[in-house]
C-alpha cells in the first residue's frame, strides 16, 4: 500500500511533482504553496489542453514559472459543490493511479479532506500479490502538504484513522481473492485466534461443540465436505462500554451449491462468499486500535458447501441451534443454513443488537448490481444508524421491506421453515431476509446482503477487480459513532 507522510508546504522541494484536485470549470483545490501565478498558469493550460475537472479525469503537465520547471499531476473532482467525500476518494483514487508509474514520489495538497483523499490513495493502491509478484511501482510514497506543527498532528490523527480502514478493508479483499482451496474453515479459524490479544478474545468451536451446542444446520452444510466446518466467536470490551453489538458472517469458503449444482459460470467467483465472514475478521484486526466505546462480538460460521458423498440432500430436514427445524429444498440456499446457527449463537450471547452480513442471494446481484448491498430489518434507529454509516463510508445501502405476507412462503409440509420461497425467482432476497429473521431472537436486528458489492469483475476506481471489501468501513464507520 501506498506511504502516505506530511510535509510542510515551506520544504516542498523546487523539483517534487504536486498532484493536484481540480474542480470544473477549472477551480484548483487547495495547492497552498504555489505561487499564485504558478496556479494561475495551470488553470489556463488544463484549459487550454481540454481538461473539465470530471471526476476521475487526469492531466499530466509540466509548467515553468519563475525560471522554475515544475510536473504537475491534475486530477478532476467534479463539481464543486459536490465534491462529496465519494467524489474526493474516486479522484484521489485516480491521481494515484495515474502517479505510480510516473514518479517516485508525489507532494499533493488535501484541503483538509484527508481522510478521503488518503482512503482514495491507499485503496488504489492495492494489489493481491498472494500468488504473483507485485507490478512494479515507481511511486514510493505521497506527501501530503500541510501548514504548521497543529495542523500537521490533526492530520496525523485522522490519517492513522484511515489507515486503519485501509488495513481492514486490504485484509478482507486478500482472504476474499484466496483460492478456494486454500482458506479451509479451519484455516480461517486459524486466522482468526491469531487476532487475539490487545482486548480481543477469541473462541473457536469444532463439529464436536457445535454438536452440543445443537447448530444442525452449519453442520448439515458442511457434510457434503471433507473439511469440517469451524464457528468463531470474537470479542472486543471498549473502554467504558454499555452497548453489545453482534455481527455474524456468512463464511461458505466455496459455495459449488451442493447437491443442487451451480452451473459452472456460477461457480467462478464463488470463493467470494465468505466475504460477509471476512468482513467481521477485517473489523476485529482493527477494533483494538480503532478502540471505538463498544463491546462488539463477531461470529463468523465457516464451511464448504460440496456435493460429497455424504452431503444433505433435498429434502433432508436439519434443526438449527435454536430449536426451529428446517426443510432443505435447495442445497444451494445454504447461506441461511449457517447463519441460522449463527445467528440463535449469538442470540444465545445477550446482544443489544444483531447485524448479519452475507453474499446471501444472487437476486440481490439481480436487482441492485455491483454497487449496492440490500438490507433489511427489525430496528429502525439501528437501520438509520447503518445507512448514515454507509453514506459516510460511501457505500450504497439500499432498503429492501420483510413483507410479512411472504412469510408464508417459507412454510414446509414437515418443518417449521424450508430454506427456500415457494416462487422460485421472486423476491429472493427479501425471501432470505425473512428466513434469517427466524432466528434473530427477536432482538433489533439487521441483514446486509453483500452479494453484489462483495465482487467486481473488472474493478473501478478505488477498487482492483476481485473481492472488494465491501461493508467493512460502512461497519467501522457504524461502530466509531
Ligand atoms: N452464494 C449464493 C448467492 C450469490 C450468488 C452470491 C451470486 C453472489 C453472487 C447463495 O448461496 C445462493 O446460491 N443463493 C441462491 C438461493 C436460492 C437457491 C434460493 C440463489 O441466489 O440462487
Ligand atoms: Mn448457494
Ligand atoms: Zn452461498
Amino acid at each position: 500500500m501506498i506511504e502516505i507522510s506530511f510535509l510542510d508546504v515551506k520544504e516542498l522541494p523546487a523539483d517534487m511533482p504536486v498532484g493536484l484536485l481540480a474542480c470544473e470549470g477549472g477551480a484548483i483545490v487547495g495547492g497552498d504553496g504555489l505561487a499564485p501565478a504558478l496556479r494561475r498558469e495551470i488553470a489556463a493550460r488544463a484549459e487550454s489542453e481540454g481538461f473539465r475537472g470530471k471526476v476521475e479525469e487526469t492531466l499530466s503537465l509540466t509548467v515553468f514559472s519563475a525560471g522554475l520547471e515544475r510536473r504537475i499531476l491534475l486530477v478532476g473532482a467534479g463539481k464543486k459543490a459536490q465534491a462529496s467525500s465519494e467524489g474526493i476518494r474516486r479522484a484521489c483514487g485516480a491521481l494515484a493511479n495515474a502517479a505510480k508509474r510516473r514518479f517516485e514520489a508525489m507532494a499533493f495538497h488535501p484541503a483538509g479532506r484527508v481522510q478521503e483523499a488518503a482512503e482514495g490513495m491507499m485503496l488504489a493502491s492495492y494489489e493481491f500479490s498472494e500468488y504473483k509478484k507485485p507490478e512494479p511501482v515507481r511511486l514510493k510514497g505521497v506527501h501530503f502538504l500541510v501548514r504548521g506543527a497543529a495542523e500537521r498532528r490533526r492530520a496525523e490523527k485522522i490519517l492513522e484513522r484511515a489507515r486503519l480502514s485501509c488495513e481492514a478493508v486490504s485484509l478482507a479483499r486478500d482472504l476474499g481473492n484466496r483460492g478456494p482451496s486454500d482458506k479451509p474453515p479451519e484455516a480461517l479459524a486459524q486466522f482468526a485466534q491469531s487476532l487475539e490479544g490487545n482486548g480481543v478474545t477469541v473462541e473457536v468451536l469444532g463439529p464436536r461443540e457445535m454438536a452440543s451446542l445443537g447448530m444442525g444446520a452449519l453442520l448439515g452444510v458442511a457434510r457434503g465436505s471433507a473439511r469440517p466446518a469451524a464457528f468463531v466467536h470474537l470479542a472486543y470490551r471498549g473502554p467504558g462500554a454499555k452497548r453489545k453489538i453482534g455481527i455474524a458472517g456468512k463464511g461458505i469458503t466455496f459455495d459449488s451449491g451442493g447437491l443442487s449444482l451451480k452451473p459452472p459460470a456460477g461457480m467462478e467467483t464463488m470463493k467470494r462468499d465468505m466475504a460477509g465472514a471476512a468482513a467481521v475478521l477485517a473489523l476485529f484486526k482493527i477494533l483494538p486500535r480503532l478502540e471505538p466505546k463498544i463491546e462488539v462480538h463477531g461470529f463468523c460460521a465457516f464451511s464448504y458447501n460440496m456435493p460429497g458423498p455424504d452431503a444433505v440432500k433435498p429434502g433432508d430436514v436439519l434443526k438449527a441451534m435454536n430449536g426451529k427445524t428446517i426443510e432443505v429444498l435447495n442445497t444451494d440456499a445454504e447461506g441461511r443454513l449457517v447463519l441460522a446457527d449463527a445467528l440463535s449463537f449469538a442470540v444465545r450471547q445477550k446482544m443489544d443488537a444483531l447485524i448479519d452480513v452475507a453474499t446471501l442471494t444472487g437476486a440481490a446481484v439481480a436487482a441492485l448490481g455491483p454497487k449496492v448491498a440490500a438490507a433489511m430489518g427489525t430496528d429502525r434507529a439501528l437501520m438509520r444508524g447503518l445507512m448514515e454509516a454507509s453514506r459516510r463510508a460511501g457505500e450504497i445501502l439500499c432498503e429492501l421491506p420483510l413483507v410479512p405476507d411472504y412469510k408464508d412462503w417459507l412454510k414446509s409440509s414437515v418443518a417449521d421453515l424450508s430454506n427456500m420461497g415457494r416462487v422460485r425467482g421472486e423476491a429472493g432476497t427479501v425471501i432470505g431476509g425473512l428466513f434469517l429473521e427466524e432466528f434473530s431472537g427477536g432482538l433489533p436486528w439487521v441483514h446486509l446482503d453483500i452479494a453484489g458489492p462483495a465482487w467486481s469483475g473488472s474493478g473501478e476506481g478505488y477498487v482492483a477487480p476481485g473481492a472488494t471489501g465491501a461493508i467493512v468501513r460502512t461497519l467501522i464507520e457504524f461502530l466509531c459513532r
